[in-house]
């Protein structure tokens, strides 16, 4: 999908497909270094972190093990609730892993900051979090990122696996949605 096809439902293209490459080039070097020579487990966090897990995984350089968790914390609106379901739990046995959590994007903190101890309980060697999009703006709690893509400000934003009402996630790129979008 491309801009064009949904050209009307555009406000802003905030991050260009280009743009997000680049950024992933730079974590994916980073995560290389860090992680030399020690086993890595990746979990992604369903459904949003979907390509940017398979973008970032693609340029690591080491063997990896993916592994995929989905949580609930929205109900149908767009404000995260705090409240944290497990709706699809890890096939992974955590103990003495390096879990490095992908992660779409950090919006209040909330969900994170409850997968995080959540997985920390599991006995793994280390827990880290890589995501690609970050609102600091937007934090209600403080969570320790070790890998951020990009700072962006406080909107709803859709693509690269973000979707609003399940659409959208297959845009390239991070966009805001026109208002007539959220109001029809
Ligand atoms: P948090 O708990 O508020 O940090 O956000 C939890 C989840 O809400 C994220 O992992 C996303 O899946 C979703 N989310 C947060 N902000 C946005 C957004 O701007 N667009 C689409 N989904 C979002
Ligand atoms: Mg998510």
């Amino acid at each position: 999908m491309e801009a064009s096809d949904v050209a009307g439902d555009l406000e802003n293209i905030l991050l260009t497909e280009d743009q997000l490459g680049a950024r992933l080039d730079e974590i994916a070097a980073q995560i290389d270094r860090d992680y030399a020579g020690k086993d890595l487990l990746l979990v992604g966090v369903l459904k949003g972190a979907v390509m940017v897990m398979a973008d970032l995984a693609r340029r690591l350089h080491s063997h990896v093990e993916m592994d995929w968790m989905a949580v609930s914390s929205y109900g149908s609106g767009t404000k995260s609730s705090g409240v944290v379901r497990i709706l699809k739990d890890l096939d992974a046995d955590l103990t003495g892993r390096n879990v490095l959590i992908v992660e779409d994007i950090i919006d209040s903190g909330l969900t994170l900051s409850w997968l995080l101890s959540n997985l920390r309980s599991r006995g793994p060697a280390s827990v880290e979090i890589a995501a690609m999009l970050r609102k600091p703006d937007a934090a209600k709690t403080e969570v320790d990122v070790r890998y951020v893509g990009f700072d962006i400000p406080n909107e709803f934003v859709v693509g690269y696996g973000l979707d609003y009402a399940e659409k959208y996630r297959n845009l390239p790129f991070v966009g805001t949605l026109a208002p007539h979008v959220y109001s029809s």
